[in-house]
């Protein structure tokens, strides 16, 4: 039972053994679109064998080359022409630097250490590693496609570039004072044949309140992995509730009215007041205003005061009129 259970425990070891020296067990490795990845070797050259007695290279999945060093010389005689110039060797950490990285470029990659002896060559280390490339998608934006007047119906586009893997979902949010609305829409998916990236897409025709304030987000998520990407929100204003026209209109035109009305009476009564020449003229035209006068411009002031404060938006409208910005039938 005791030899039994020792040889068992034997075996296993010598089977985790076999499994670490065939490489077997392999290591993940992730690297960005365009920049550099990491091949690792994790050899520890614990008999501190010297570079110029070891072969090392790298090959891809498909036993392409990427990187010799033999006897401590780069030999590019072996690498292949798609990885010529794109690594190099860290010798700290028995690791290849395989730069630009692409897309194409995910799968899995094998290490060999040689010990080139008086026997011949002989395989001391070996190690495979799982590359995985991203691509961060471009921070999603928003588009709105021309807004027909006096409509309050909107189409949104948003999109997002040159991402790696193929997002999870896109989405609107319209987030109010006090709600907030999550709009799912397919995603129109763009993948270039070159690159092998992808370009994201989602449209959105929605009508929107115009009494109140709403600001729209577009929300990208991408592999579970990554973090969310959010838009810059597009904010939509609350329209100020419109006066109607014709009060507008009314209101307007009497204080107009009344105002030639009352100008015209003023300077009537002055060209009078010229022509007969009477005795209030000696006790101070400058004290006395005649009543007339005066109560045509207590009138005006009050109208002007009435519009201002019981209608503040028709004041302005009205005022904006009188100065020929804006015509009164223009209902905004
Ligand atoms: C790759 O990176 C270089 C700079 O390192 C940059 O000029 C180039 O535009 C990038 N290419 C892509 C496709 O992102
Ligand atoms: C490894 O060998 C080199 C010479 O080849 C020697 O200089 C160095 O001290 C050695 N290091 C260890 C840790 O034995
Ligand atoms: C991608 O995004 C992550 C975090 O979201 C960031 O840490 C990383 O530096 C970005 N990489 C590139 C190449 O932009
Ligand atoms: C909006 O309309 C203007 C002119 O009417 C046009 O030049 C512009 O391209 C349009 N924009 C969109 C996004 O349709
Ligand atoms: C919005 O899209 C709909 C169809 O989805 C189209 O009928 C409408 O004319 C578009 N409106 C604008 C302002 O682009
Ligand atoms: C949001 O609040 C406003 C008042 O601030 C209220 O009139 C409206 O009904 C509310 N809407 C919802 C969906 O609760
Ligand atoms: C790749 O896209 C280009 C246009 O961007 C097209 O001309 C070409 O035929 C495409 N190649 C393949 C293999 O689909
Ligand atoms: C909308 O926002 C503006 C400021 O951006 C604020 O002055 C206005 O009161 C808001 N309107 C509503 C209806 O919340």
């Amino acid at each position: 039972m005791g030899i039994c259970d020792s040889t068992m425990e034997l075996s296993k070891t010598l089977f985790v053994v076999a499994l670490l020296l065939s490489g077997a067990a392999s290591m993940k490795s992730q690297a960005y679109f365009n920049e550099t990845g990491d091949l690792p070797c994790h050899f520890t050259n614990s008999q501190n064998i010297s570079l110029d007695e070891l072969v090392v290279f790298w090959q891809n999945q498909d036993k392409l080359v990427l990187y010799e060093l033999y006897k401590g010389e780069e030999n590019p005689q072996n690498v292949h022409p798609k990885y010529k110039g794109r690594a190099s060797f860290d010798q700290n950490n028995w690791a290849l630097q395989l730069h630009n990285v692409q897309i194409k470029d995910t799968g899995t990659y094998q290490c060999f250490i040689h010990h080139k002896g008086p026997q011949g060559l002989v395989s001391i280390h070996q190690m495979s590693s799982d590359l995985s490339v991203l691509a961060n998608f471009s921070q999603p934006k928003i588009i709105i496609s021309n807004r027909t007047e006096n409509s309050d119906t909107i189409n949104l586009t948003c999109s997002s570039i040159q991402g790696y893997p193929k997002p999870k979902k896109m989405s609107f949010v319209l987030k109010t004072k006090n709600s907030t609305t999550e709009y799912d829409v397919i995603m129109n998916i763009l993948q270039d044949n070159f690159t092998d990236l992808y370009d994201v897409s989602i449209s959105l025709s929605i009508s929107v309140s115009p009494e109140r304030n709403v600001s729209i987000f577009c929300v990208l998520q991408p592999d579970s992995t990554q973090t969310q990407l959010v838009s810059q929100p597009y904010n939509i204003d609350a329209k100020p509730p419109m006066p109607t026209p014709d009060r507008v209109l009314t209101v307007a035109l009497l204080l107009l009215l009344f105002m030639s009305v009352c100008g015209l009476f003023v300077l009537m009564l002055m060209k009078r007041k010229r022509k007969q020449p009477g005795p209030s003229r000696e006790c101070g035209e400058s004290v006395l205003v005649p009543s007339a006068e005066r109560h045509c411009v207590a009138t005006s002031l009050s109208a002007a005061f009435w519009s201002l404060f019981a209608q503040p938006r028709l004041a302005t409208k009205t005022s904006r009129w009188l100065e020929g910005e804006v015509s009164p039938l223009d209902p905004t």
